[in-house]
């Protein structure tokens, strides 16, 4: 289970005795908010500037294993050396210089960094970014994510996981699944039609569309989640022939045209955890599958209730058939976790061409 660095307050500047000091509130969590970093762990604030980046200060901070939270107070400062500087916080491990999503090396802990804060401003707003290097990409994938605790505006593991598969795939070093080899790797004449089903900030379809040449992939999910995946896709550095687009759509409202034109694959990731949405999920699916009889649907999901084990039920009555391979993610203590990713293709059958 991979732990994310979250500002519980974004920094800001605050001023005690004619001295300026930077102080946050951060804790170390899960993707579900649901449990804290169970071990020591020494990390690094830096204060740097907005516009270039440059750090202008840095201090240790220790985050113990019993902590829930871990107060950040940088400085004192005279206002003189804040004055004019529209600032950004980040926190990262001390040892670690990027956060590099790679098969068997993704880091225990992810960096983040705040959006900017001024002087005489408010708190930086409730956002946070990651900076995650994919592979030897030497482009950074930026995402941000909400500081709150809305399940779709954040990144969860099993899109970590997508995005390692996926990278793995259409480098050729995964050949678990290799319907899903030869659509990614095989030359295109026109673009690979690629949908998001609860993309939630977006991670893995900009992933794609960072990795793979001549693709457009459309983003969908509730409209609460529209400002996020726009600040990414705004941030977003796709392959120069492809295309981030983005749309509502609700598996419980879908339209009556709901897809227009055929699409080659469909990412779901970590959509699967509550029950109540399978069927409508599945129906979603069903219906994209329908007019495009040869999608691929590429699930990845971590398993947290006995009850997703309907999702298979489900696809299985609705002639998906699927291959199964697995990604490993780091977890407390040494030990890992098991991100499953299956790759679902319908059965051909005789109302099937
Ligand atoms: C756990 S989040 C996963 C987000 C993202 N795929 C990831 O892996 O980081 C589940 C996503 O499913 C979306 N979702 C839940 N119910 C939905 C529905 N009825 N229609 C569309 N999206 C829905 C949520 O809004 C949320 O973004």
């Amino acid at each position: 289970m991979v732990y994310y660095i979250r500002f519980l307050k974004t920094p800001r500047f605050q001023v005690q005795k004619k001295s300026v000091f930077i102080s946050a509130l951060i804790c170390i969590t899960t993707d579900l908010g649901d449990d804290f970093l169970a071990e020591d762990v020494d990390l690094i604030a830096t204060w740097a500037q907005y516009s270039s980046h440059k750090a202008l200060y840095q201090e240790p901070l220790k985050w113990e294993a019993s902590t829930r939270q871990l107060p950040v107070m940088l400085g004192p400062f005279s206002p003189n050396d804040v004055a004019q500087k529209t600032s950004i916080l980040n926190i990262q491990l001390q040892d670690s210089q990027k956060d590099t999503l790679r098969v068997n090396s993704t880091p225990l802990v992810m960096s983040g960094c705040s959006a900017s804060f001024g002087p005489q401003s408010e708190p930086a707003e409730k956002l946070i970014l990651r900076e995650l290097y994919v592979a030897d990409h030497k482009q950074p994938l930026k995402i941000w994510e909400e500081t709150g605790n809305s399940i779709a505006r954040h990144i969860w593991d099993a899109a970590l996981a997508s995005i390692i598969f996926l990278e793995q795939t259409i480098q050729g070093t995964s050949k678990e699944m290799p319907a899903l080899s030869q659509l990614l790797q095989a030359p295109r004449s026109s673009p690979l039609q690629a949908v998001e089903l609860g993309a939630g900030c977006g991670i893995v379809g900009i992933a794609l569309a960072t990795m793979l040449d001549h693709c457009d992939v459309l983003l969908t999910d509730l409209p609460e989640v529209e400002e996020i995946v726009t600040l990414n896709i705004n941030e977003a550095r796709p392959q120069p022939s492809s295309r981030i687009h983005y749309q509502t759509l609700d598996w419980d409202d879908p339209p009556p045209n709901l897809c227009s034109r055929p699409i080659d694959l469909i990412l779901v990731s970590d959509c699967t955890y509550n029950a109540d949405s399978l069927p409508t999920l599945v129906s979603v699916l069903n219906r994209l599958v329908e007019t495009s009889p040869k999608a691929l649907v590429l699930v990845a999901l971590k398993r947290r209730h006995e009850s997703e084990a309907v999702f298979f039920d489900l696809m299985r009555a609705a002639a998906f058939a699927p291959l199964q391979a697995n990604v490993q993610l780091p977890a407390q203590h040494e030990e890992v976790d098991h991100i499953e990713l299956y790759c679902y293709r319908r059965q051909a059958g005789p109302d099937v061409p």
